[in-house]
């Protein structure tokens, strides 16, 4: 009889550690691990009180708590003056029948709580990083099983402990890797930029450009299918390389002040095919396909096509030549007009605007609508990113 109930007892206990374990394993932060610690570790230790305490500076935090009546929640002490900092010192388990018979308590500090015994285990022993303590109201000695369940608890909440550090370092390496990735591409676009253009801001400007009016389109709803959140991102970052072709164009046509003879825009033609294949190579180094690459080269390839098929390199016309090129070219046009280059002065705002409204053929009728509607942004986008500013 008593065999079976004993059984019964473990059998619920090792149902509850297996849940704890389950949750512990998918916690993605030191609250949520507390918070299963909480929930499981009293009934399964069958204690009155269990405290979860973490090492921070020199001092034991007690952290968390689920007790009959409160105990130090919220209270740090030094690790030399309290028992959880003993047991991390000692890397050991500490059983204690009477606490007020061992003088490694602090028996101020329990005076005011219910605690008649403890029982204290570290979490990752080898390397404690914390400690969770078990309380009992009545003087008692914990059971062998009892030890058994904290410390069960002890290394799983040390797995996690370890599972969301390295989960949080993943993603701080991630967010590092985009940054860099961002930044390279910006700068490579730049220098692609600067051989004509004082300033990399071109390519600055035309990122915000063509984000405003995919914003802008997305919400009145043109286009609005394929400008989505996730695709106007993906617009914004490749944006940059549009022009990245301006590499393999001779100085002599890239730089010429005057108009380009027929010859020498043929070369010039190349800049799309010459950007699209930059992009593709870096692609193909990258091992992998990223819907980046194909935004880039989409852009880099289509962005001088015309609305009427009268661009290049491929004269696509009308909704054959894709979004992101429809959406470059009015950003690219817009601020090589408001721009002032060694062969041209800069047009007022206004008159680029007017200008292209009445351009037809060359832009798609619903986007430059769009963008007339909010010029105003791309004004303040050109002031903001000033050439020599
Ligand atoms: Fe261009
Ligand atoms: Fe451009």
């Amino acid at each position: 009889m008593q065999t079976s109930a004993v059984m019964r007892v473990d059998r619920t206990t090792a149902i509850g550690l297996e849940q704890l374990t389950l949750e512990l394993s998918m916690a993605r932060g030191l609250d949520e691990i507390m918070a299963v610690v909480r929930s499981y570790a009293r009934p399964l230790v069958g204690a009155d009180g269990i405290t979860f305490v973490l090492r921070d500076n020199g001092k034991c935090h007690y952290a968390d708590e689920d007790a009959i009546s409160p105990l130090w929640k919220g209270q740090r002490f030094p690790l030399e003056n309290c028992i959880s900092g003993w047991s991390m010192l000692h890397r050991e388990t500490v059983v204690i029948e009477d606490i007020y018979a061992d003088d490694r308590i602090p028996h101020e500090a329990y005076r005011p709580t219910f605690v008649k015994s403890l029982a204290m285990v570290p979490v990752r022993r080898d390397d404690p990083i914390g400690a969770i303590g078990a309380y009992w109201a009545q003087r008692c000695r914990p059971s062998a099983e009892n030890l058994r369940t904290l410390q069960h608890i002890a290394n799983s909440a040390a797995v996690a402990l370890t599972n969301v550090s390295l989960f949080a370092s993943l993603v701080a390496a991630k967010e590092e890797a985009v940054k860099a990735k961002e930044a390279i591409i910006v700068a490579m676009a730049s220098l692609a930029e600067t051989r004509d253009n004082d300033t990399g801001n071109h390519v600055r400007r035309t990122q915000h450009y063509v984000r405003a009016l995919a914003e802008a389109c997305a919400v009145r709803g043109v286009f609005a299918d394929e400008l989505t959140p996730a695709m106007i991102d993906l617009l914004y970052k490749s944006a940059p390389l549009h022009d990245i072709g301006k590499v393999g164009i001779p100085d002599r046509i890239l730089l010429k002040p005057g108009r380009l003879d027929a010859e020498e825009f043929e070369v010039m033609k190349t800049l799309a095919e010459l950007g699209r294949a930059a992009i593709a190579n870096a692609e193909r180094q990258f091992g992998t396909c990223m819907p980046f690459f194909d935004v880039a080269k989409e852009l880099a390839h289509t962005h001088h096509e015309r609305w009427d098929g009268g661009g290049y390199p491929r004269g696509l016309k009308g909704r054959d030549i894709p979004i992101s090129g429809r959406l470059m070219a009015i950003a690219d046009t817009y601020d090589a007009l408001v721009s002032e280059r060694v062969y041209k002065p800069a047009m007022p705002h206004r008159a680029a605007v007017d200008l292209m409204a009445a351009e037809t053929g060359q832009f798609d009728p619903a986007l430059v609508e769009v963008f007339t509607e909010i010029a105003e942004d791309f004004e303040n986008i050109h002031r903001f990113f000033a050439d020599g500013a």
